[in-house]
């Protein structure tokens, strides 16, 4: 079994904050479409109001309320108790639920009963993504890996190396955990500033790091002391307490050694980069494909 000295780099942790914490979805536009909500927030809607029209809002087959002239006729109770209208046709409610997404379905109507206008609206509550947090692994000088990690759902992530996409992935519907792990190939010595971006419609977040040229550490996993394991361990652990990570692995002290092709949702992709830097002309992993 090899034992690979793993060292992670953590960038500036300062979370960016989401927006003000909520989301809107506008119900008097003229036309279907579609609205993002964030999990755990308010989510507002618009609705049409007017002198002398009935406005209705629904779920699926259930009738969240009816509006009469500028005010509120009735509410469903499953909505009363989470939600506040305000007269000028705002309809909040106040925290975003997965099973609140769904198609909604607005109709104005004529007092007369005539209808005037329906819209079909298809809500998506998402997560928002996590600041990704990249590790490297050297295997050797010649090859280091470097793994990009976010949670958060339908993630959309791009690895690049001075502005250079190295991998990017589509929407992607994440598993039950949320969890995206994407892990690229690159040549040991290769060096300079990479950047893992995060994405979907409700949040974007991003995080830049230094590549290390792999020589140093494996000169020093050759002579690997106690001292080194253990702060490695300590920064680990740090960095394991601001992921939040709840269950860490019952061998702590382990950690720093990895097997890279044991993860289950690890998507691996060889990336080739040309060397820039002149004394090695000879780029490693050809025939790779
Ligand atoms: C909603 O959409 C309508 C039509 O596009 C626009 O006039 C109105 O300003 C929008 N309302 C809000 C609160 O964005
Ligand atoms: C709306 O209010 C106006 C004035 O109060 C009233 O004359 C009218 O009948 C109301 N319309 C409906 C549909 O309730
Ligand atoms: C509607 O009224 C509420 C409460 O007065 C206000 O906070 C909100 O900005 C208004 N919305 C629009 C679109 O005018
Ligand atoms: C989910 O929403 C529907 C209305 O669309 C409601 O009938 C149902 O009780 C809700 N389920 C939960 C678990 O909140
Ligand atoms: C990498 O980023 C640092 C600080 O963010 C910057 O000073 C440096 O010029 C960047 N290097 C390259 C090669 O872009
Ligand atoms: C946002 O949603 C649209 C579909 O409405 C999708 O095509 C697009 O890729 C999504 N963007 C991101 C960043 O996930
Ligand atoms: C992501 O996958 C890599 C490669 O398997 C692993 O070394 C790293 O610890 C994973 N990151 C997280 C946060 O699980």
């Amino acid at each position: 079994m090899k034992m690979i000295l793993t060292s992670m780099i953590i960038a500036a942790l300062t979370t960016a904050p989401l927006a003000q914490g909520f989301s809107e979805c506008n119900l008097t536009q003229p036309r279907s479409h579609k609205c993002f909500g964030i999990l755990g927030q308010s989510l507002i809607f618009y609705l049409p109001t007017s002198l002398n029209t009935k406005t209705r809002l629904e779920k699926n087959t259930d009738v969240i309320l009816n509006l009469k002239n500028y005010s509120l006729l009735n509410i469903n109770e499953e909505y009363k108790s989470r939600s506040t209208f305000f007269t000028n046709g705002t309809f909040m409610l106040s925290s975003a639920t997965k099973n609140d997404s769904g198609e909604y379905k607005m109709e104005k109507h004529a007092s007369n009963g005539v209808l005037l206008h329906k819209i079909i609206v298809e809500l998506d509550i998402l997560a928002p993504v996590s600041k990704p947090a990249i590790s490297q692994t050297c295997l050797s000088p010649e090859q280091k890996t470097v793994s990009c990690f976010s949670e958060g759902d339908e993630v959309e992530l791009t690895l690049s190396l001075h502005d250079n996409a190295l991998i990017q992935t589509r929407p992607k519907k994440t598993d039950k955990h949320n969890v995206l792990n994407i892990t690229i190939s690159l040549h040991g010595q290769l060096m300079g500033n990479l950047t893992c971006i995060v994405q979907n419609n409700v949040s974007r977040e991003q995080t830049v790091v230094r590549l290390r040229s792999c020589t140093d550490t494996i000169s020093h996993l050759s002579v690997l002391n106690v001292v080194v394991v253990t702060s490695i361990s300590i920064l680990l652990l740090v960095l394991a307490l601001l992921l939040g990570m709840k269950c860490f692995n019952k061998t702590t002290n382990r950690i720093t050694v990895n097997e890279v092709d044991a993860e289950d949702d690890v998507v691996y992709s060889d990336v080739r980069v040309k060397q820039q830097t002149n004394k090695t002309t000879t780029t490693s992993h050809q025939n790779a494909k």
